[in-house]
């Protein structure tokens, strides 16, 4: 039987060496993304989001390592695959696109170089064929002139017009899972909505996943079918992006959309305020790393984590009391 999910993460720890310690920033982390469907991940700076991504791909640092767990592409474990069998999947099946869309393109080569080295790299394309198919490219992202574009270089772009490269480049590949870390943060208001929007075309068109991180709720709201929202390196909550939104349940996720409507229009790519400040990682303790901001914290929840709960299609970190 096929299986229904391009791609499943079971129990994934990566844990982060210094010093002579072992710090963990991503614990137990765990979901399924079914073929052509839009996971969004939220959360504060530090939980652990770029974190994960980069595991997916093997592109994890030096100082960070799997600790445990699996990562299922189309059900084989990428983390014990052979590297010749890992190279015709990871960046190829599964490609991401950064926040900096300049510090991702070389200033010294043109956008058609760059472009197209990306195409033969992973097909035996003669040159003509090459730039016809990066002409092509360019245009399925919404370049325009986009022959005499090839030839210029990235300082001629703009940043939203260099994120459309980033994605065109992604694409070259035809991925099966997109992972975008942030792709709008360093872009303008409505530049980013632009390029979700681009990203949400392409996605139904192409039938790609896509893991879209974030910071920001309300632009998960966008492009998401599911939400999973982390802390600490944990899974806070996770439900298709309208039960979220009806019914959130943890007090982290609740305490994020009661402030969405003060959101900084100036800067849209920040969560706004909730009291207190996220935790350290290496300093969550053994309880549940949202008590010190929690407003309804109890004694136990700075010494115990509280389970994943499961009810349906939705999951959420916290006591079965607790919850409304
Ligand atoms: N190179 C590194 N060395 C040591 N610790 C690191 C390194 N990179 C990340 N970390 C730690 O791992 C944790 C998770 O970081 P990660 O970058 O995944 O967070 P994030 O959710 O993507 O945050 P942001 O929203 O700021 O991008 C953080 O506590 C961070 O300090
Ligand atoms: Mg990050």
């Amino acid at each position: 039987m096929k299986d229904p999910f391009v791609l499943q993460v079971n129990d994934l720890h990566i844990h982060f060496t210094a010093d002579g310690h072992s710090v963990p920033v991503v614990r137990g982390l765990s979901y399924t993304l079914a073929t052509g469907r839009v996971l969004a991940v939220v959360g504060e700076s530090g939980s652990g989001k770029t974190v994960h991504a980069l595991s997916l791909l093997g592109l994890l640092p030096p100082a960070a390592h799997v600790e445990k767990g699996e990562i299922l592409y189309k059900g084989k474990n990428l983390l014990t695959m052979p590297e010749n069998q890992l190279r015709t999947i990871r960046g190829r099946k599964i490609s991401m696109i950064f926040q900096d869309p300049s510090a991702s393109l070389n200033p010294v080569l043109t956008i058609g170089e760059q472009l197209i080295e990306t195409l033969r790299a992973h097909r035996p394309l003669p040159p003509k064929e090459a730039r016809k198919e990066a002409v092509q490219l360019l245009e399925q992202v919404g370049i325009t002139q986009a022959d005499k574009r090839l030839d210029e270089y990235p300082f001629q772009f703009s940043g939203g017009m260099c994120q459309r490269v980033m994605i065109a480049m992604a694409l070259a590949l035809s991925p099966d899972i997109l992972i975008a870390d942030e792709p709008t943060t360093a872009l303008d208001v409505t530049i980013q909505a632009q390029i979700i929007q681009l990203i949400k075309q392409l996605q139904g068109k192409n039938g790609m996943a896509v893991i879209f991180i974030t910071h920001n709720l309300a632009l998960a709201s966008q492009v998401a079918d599911e939400v999973l929202v982390m802390y600490g390196g944990l899974c806070m909550e996770q439900a298709p992006v309208d039960e979220l939104f009806n019914h959130p349940k943890h007090p982290y996720t609740r305490g994020l959309l009661a402030s969405l409507v003060s959101v900084d229009a100036e800067r849209p790519d920040r969560l706004p305020a909730i009291g207190g400040t996220p935790p350290v990682a290496g300093e969550c303790g053994c309880g549940c790393p949202f008590a010190p901001r929690c407003s309804y914290a109890e004694a136990k929840c700075s010494h115990q984590l509280p389970p994943l709960l499961a009810q349906v299609n939705h999951r959420v970190r916290c006591w079965p009391e607790e919850l409304p």
